[in-house]
């Protein structure tokens, strides 16, 4: 994303407080952000906030710059994206129907980028038919529009219009800025543990946390593919735009994989599935009473090897993940083997800065010709961009 730029309008809304989060997430992922307010919005939240975040001035008068009196025209050119957030009800029918009467709507009416308008109001001020017909004509001419969420509105009403969630808006800020070059291509990846219950309070899980499966599934998103996740209990929220299927244990992440297997292009087996169940799974909690307990376990079905063993009826690039404390490379490789892979991603999960719960991952990336490619420390969606352009290269050059 580096070097793209951003220019952020903020409207006079209640909501307009969120947008410092967004310009804080949006100079996070590396993009350049200029701000545009309103006099409104400068009631909500004040320039100085947007100044320090976004590293720039903020513009919120139409006249009086004696450097930069163009910035009407240059704003919206410049800008590779335009995000309007919080869209009043105001922007909304002045960009609808081209009224130009203070430095965003006019900038807007010069503005060639492609814009995402993510309305926040009142849920009948949204709900009103002329806003609706507005927002219906600017979607008309191309304009991409963030539905709002529903819920418990300022005013203290219930319904439509909350501004979505700063990491929504940011997700769909990204899929516009990033190149797709995986479009067409149906890609599922699996995350996180797999719990395997002894009775229905108690189970048996692993540390895995899901952050490197749902770096996958969002990188891939972003850049256009098709996403499926299928993903065992976690605390991360699936990015909206992919399909989602939770699971708990692993012989539901087994039935979930078979069931979406059909047209994958890549699989990306990420999940750290637990390799044993109980035997038998008590219907009550399990009362105490000996000094000691054994729990019987039993194998579970191995995804991944069943993957490969039906990789000619379901021909696609097989990536496994290996977590190993030892031996990596040699430990990864009979997996590739074991498993029919095309590739496996090792990871030592020993390391504090990698493997499971960090945000950050060091790979050893080892493919079935024997090549091996090792990434430095790198933020979980840097590796998640790396894995897909191996996986994609692979797919590109199959037959
Ligand atoms: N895997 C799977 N089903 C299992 C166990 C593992 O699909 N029952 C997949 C994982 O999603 C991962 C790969 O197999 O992509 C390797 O998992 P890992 O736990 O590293 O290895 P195991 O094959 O389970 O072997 P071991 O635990 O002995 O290292």
């Amino acid at each position: 994303m580096k070097g793209k730029k951003v220019l952020v309008g903020v409207t006079g809304g209640i909501a307009a407080y969120k947008t410092a989060e967004l310009v804080r997430l949006l100079i996070k992922a590396d993009l350049q952000v200029e701000v545009a307010m309103t006099e409104g919005a400068t009631w909500f939240i004040t320039p100085l906030t947007l100044e320090t975040l976004s590293g720039n001035k903020v513009i919120t008068r139409m006249f009086g710059h004696v450097e930069t009196p163009m910035d009407h025209i240059r704003c919206g050119q410049d800008a590779d994206l335009i995000i309007i957030a919080p869209a009043t009800a105001n922007i909304i029918g002045k960009m609808a129907h081209g009224i130009a009467d203070d430095f965003l709507s006019t900038c807007m009416l010069a503005a060639t980028a492609k814009t995402l308008i993510c309305p926040a109001m009142n849920d009948r001020m949204f709900l009103n038919p002329a806003v609706q017909d507005n927002l219906a004509l600017l979607q008309k001419r191309g304009f991409a529009i963030i539905a709002p969420g529903s819920g418990e509105l300022a005013c203290g009403t219930d319904g439509p219009g909350r501004l979505p969630d700063p990491t929504d808006i940011l997700e769909q800020a990204l899929i516009f800025l990033s190149e797709r070059d995986l479009e067409g291509c149906k890609i599922l990846v699996t995350a996180g543990p797999t719990t395997e219950y002894i009775d229905p309070v108690r189970y048996v899980t692993n540390r895995s946390s899901g952050k490197m499966g749902y770096a996958l599934a969002r990188a891939a998103l972003r850049r256009g593919a098709e996403v499926v996740l299928i993903s065992g209990p976690t605390h991360l929220k699936p990015p909206p735009g992919i399909h989602f299927c939770p699971v708990k244990t692993a012989e539901e992440m087994k039935v979930a994989v078979f069931d979406h297997l059909n047209g994958c292009h890549i699989i990306i087996k990420a999940a750290a599935v637990s390799d044993y169940r109980p035997k038998e799974t008590a219907d009550q909690k399990v009362k105490k009473g000996a000094e000691s307990l054994s729990l019987d376990m039993v194998k579970n079905p191995d995804i991944l090897a069943l993957l490969g063993q039906t990789k000619k009826d379901h021909p696609c690039i097989l990536v496994g993940f290996a977590a190993e404390t030892e031996d990596l490379v040699e430990n990864a490789r009979k997996k590739i083997n074991a498993k029919n892979l095309d590739m496996i991603v090792a990871n030592d999960v020993s390391r504090k800065d990698a493997g499971f719960e960090t945000d950050t991952n060091a790979v050893k990336i080892i493919y079935a010709d024997g090549r091996i490619e090792a990434s430095r420390l790198m933020e979980k969606i840097d590796v998640a961009h790396l894995i897909l352009d191996r996986a994609k290269a692979l797919k590109d050059e199959s037959p």
